[in-house]
């Protein structure tokens, strides 16, 4: 177990378009350099159609899945992919819970995604890869775009 937590992962960062639009991304990325984790790459760009639907394939139950995928298309994204020890699981605290209205002061929703009510949920600044698996496949999946 303490093998697997010393482990350096990648984690796959997204600035999502509400966050690009209100000009957070220098404050994101400085939060991730403050906690010692290395950039790896970085790339603004307008995600494809196709790229989202694969990034989001596990969700296409949900319904808001649709919502989503126009969400995300909307306007640029800022992708990273970030190198560390335990990078994220660390990552998704720095980033807080899911829902705005729910995330704790200090983390990255908490203090900075604005609280729309639930209908609004898309717009919380951020995606981080939610397992190490995940991480290098959605690197992976960027990769020849971003770096
Ligand atoms: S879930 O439902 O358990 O999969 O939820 P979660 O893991 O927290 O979220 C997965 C991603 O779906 C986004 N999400 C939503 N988007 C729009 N509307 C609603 N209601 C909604 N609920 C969850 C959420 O932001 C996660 O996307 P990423 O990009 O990973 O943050």
């Amino acid at each position: 177990l303490v093998a697997s937590m010393e482990q350096v992962e990648e984690t796959y960062i997204m600035v999502k378009p509400d966050g690009v639009q209100r000009g957070l991304v220098g404050e994101i990325i400085s939060r991730f350099e403050k906690k010692g984790f290395k950039l790896k790459a970085l790339k603004l760009f307008q995600c494809p159609k196709e790229l989202a639907e694969e990034h989001y394939k596990d969700l296409k139950a949900k319904s808001f899945y649709p919502k989503l995928i126009d969400y995300i298309t909307s306007g640029p994204v800022v992708s990273m992919a970030w190198e560390g020890v335990g990078v994220v699981a660390s990552a998704r605290k720095l980033i807080g819970s899911t829902d705005p209205l729910q995330a704790e002061p200090g983390t990255i929703r908490g203090d900075l995604a604005v609280q729309t009510g639930s209908k609004q949920i898309c717009r919380n600044v951020i995606h981080g890869s939610d397992s190490p698996d995940n991480g290098k496949r959605e690197v992976g999946m960027t990769a020849n775009i971003i770096e």
